[in-house]
């Protein structure tokens, strides 16, 4: 159901970036329909980090996918819902009307997306260089040496040392969080308005990951990026995010600021994602990522009737199993997916 979103883009003032509504992506494989993303609603405002957190295949990957329409080589079908994006003109697209050509002009220059796997997504036979210079070649029509100089400045901007002499590298020649640095000049390189960076530490070791988070937040507010963070740590949503959304099993089950959220959660799924997190008595150094819960993630070829998380979840109460909750508003800036969330939020 769509969520009181006009209240919410009044209460903060920006107007939004990026407006998913009931958003629907499903995969049509031999198995069965893989309903992978079932009624998503997010909203991400001008300068706003939102954070998009969830156990595996909850969806997250998948949202962000869709709406950089890269699903094209893949059995899904965008089966309902809407993308809104603004461009910094002021203008509205609607992303998923837009016809092919004109989401190529949308990709890489309004929104960007930075990968978990940065050796998946460079292209091992070209340098560095040519690699954050081809977007700005195409989408700006710089000359070769312009859009050389442009890349020598986003290699320093990331923070990479040398940057004369790794222009020319390839990325095998890279460590792991050099690459992820190439990875967001490539992503930065022609001021994106929204940028979505799916799991963009997770291969990385903990003293880098802190490093790129601080990049990326940096880099996010001097531009006054919108972005969406997606991770599986919640210390992280923590750090960097406004606003984080909680996904279980195709669904945002809670949504709001962080903090509201990480200090009181409405949703079972949410509470119990943060008493996962190992305590501070953990040895130092210890990552506070996604312990499992207990239970697994249903099986995505045939979710639970009714609430998607009613055989894991502790509150559940007879009518769990046979009615699906919709995303609720709590107040006027948060909402949640439960039905008797006011008789559990004490
Ligand atoms: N290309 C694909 N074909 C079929 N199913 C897919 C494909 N990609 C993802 N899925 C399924 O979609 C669901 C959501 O996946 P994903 O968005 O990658 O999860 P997350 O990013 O939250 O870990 C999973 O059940 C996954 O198996
Ligand atoms: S609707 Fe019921 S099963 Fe679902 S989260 Fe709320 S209490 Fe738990
Ligand atoms: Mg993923």
């Amino acid at each position: 159901m769509p969520s009181d979103t006009q209240a919410l883009g009044h209460t903060h003032g920006s107007p939004p970036v990026l407006a998913v509504r009931d958003l629907r992506t499903h995969f049509h494989t031999e198995a069965g329909i893989i309903r992978a993303v079932n009624g998503v609603d997010l909203t991400v405002r001008e300068g706003e980090t939102l954070a998009v957190v969830g156990e595996s295949g909850s969806g997250k990957s998948v949202t962000g996918l869709t709406v950089m329409r890269l699903l094209g080589r893949t059995s899904a079908r965008v089966e309902g819902g809407t993308i809104r994006f603004s461009r910094k003109s002021g203008e509205e697209l609607d992303l998923l009307a837009l016809p092919e050509r004109e989401m190529q002009k949308v990709r890489g220059r309004d929104v960007a997306m930075i990968f978990q796997d940065p050796m998946s997504s460079l292209n091992p036979v070209f340098t560095v260089g040519d690699q954050i210079a081809e977007p700005i070649r195409i989408h700006e029509g710089l000359g070769r040496r312009e859009a050389r100089e442009r890349a020598l400045d986003l290699l320093r901007q990331v923070g990479i040392s040398d940057p004369d002499g790794r222009i020319d590298a390839y990325p095998h020649q890279l460590s792991g969080g050099m690459r992820q640095r190439v990875m967001i000049a490539v992503a930065l390189a022609c001021d994106p308005r929204l940028l979505i960076a799916d799991e963009p530490t997770t291969a990385l070791d903990v003293t880098i990951q802190s490093q790129i988070v601080t990049l990326l937040k940096r880099l996010q507010t001097e531009r006054r990026m919108a972005m969406i963070f997606v991770t599986h740590d919640l210390k992280l949503v923590g750090e960097i995010a406004d606003r984080v959304a909680v996904m279980y099993a195709s669904q945002v089950v809670e949504e709001g600021p962080v903090a509201e959220v990480l200090a009181s959660p409405k949703h079972p799924y949410t509470r119990a994602l943060l008493d996962c997190i190992p305590s501070r008595r953990d040895a130092a150094g210890n990552r506070r990522q996604l312990r499992p819960i207990p239970g697994v993630l249903p099986n995505p070829l045939s979710p639970p009737e009714g609430c998607h998380f009613h055989p894991r979840c502790v509150h559940a109460q007879p009518r769990c199993a046979g009615t699906e909750p919709v995303l609720e508003r709590v107040s006027d800036e948060r909402q949640t997916r439960c039905l008797p969330w006011r008789e559990i939020a004490a």
